[in-house]
């Protein structure tokens, strides 16, 4: 996780991990804040079906977490209002999603308060998602803060082996504050 989320961490926040699969990484993120709360929610589709809310719950529980909650929820029209979360995390979800993906990530930053931190990961590649470097100037020009896309396949979280052996190619974090 980008150090940009960890900057924001007060009493009292609230944090999203959007297509939380089996809750890893909200179970993470709520470890790391354990005076926030962390909602996990994921479509819980057929696709991945070992993934489900009892799964993240007993996940949770084994971590000995206690500030996290699980519902299910889509993540192109997410059922919150605008400016809930003081943080937005994913990892590998929007990709699964066919359509305009660029418009996910704005359904997912507009549940962000303004001065909120957002840490997306998934696989950027132009086939998948258009120009990302654009959208990094079009979040910019909307007054977000360090937008920047970190490549995550230059070795120091997988090799660029290791991303095309996973079919992960393409694959950046999209960090930045709201
Ligand atoms: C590759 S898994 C990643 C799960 C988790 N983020 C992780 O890192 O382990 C993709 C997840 O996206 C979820 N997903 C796919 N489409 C979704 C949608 N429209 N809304 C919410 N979750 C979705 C799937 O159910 C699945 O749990």
């Amino acid at each position: 996780m980008p150090e940009a989320v960890f900057h924001i961490c007060i009493k009292d926040s609230v944090f999203i991990d959007v297509g939380c699969g089996s809750g890893a990484l909200a179970i993470a993120v709520a470890k790391r804040n354990p005076q926030a709360s962390v909602i996990g929610i994921d479509r819980w589709g057929a696709e991945y079906a070992s993934f489900n809310k009892a799964l993240c719950e007993n996940n949770a529980k084994a971590e000995g977490v206690g500030n996290t909650t699980f519902r299910q929820g889509d993540a192109t029209h997410l059922d919150f209002p605008d400016g809930t979360f003081d943080a937005v995390v994913s990892n590998y979800v929007y990709h699964n999603i066919p359509g305009e993906r660029q418009k996910y990530l704005l359904e997912t930053l507009r549940t962000l308060k303004k001065g909120g931190a957002f840490a997306l990961h998934d696989i950027f590649s132009k086939s998948k998602y258009g120009g990302m470097q654009a959208f990094v100037q079009k979040l910019k020009d909307m007054g977000c803060q360090k937008v920047e896309l970190i490549d995550t396949t230059n070795g120091q979280f997988m090799t660029p082996f290791e991303a095309r052996w996973m079919a992960l190619s393409g694959s950046a974090l999209l960090v930045g504050i709201k």
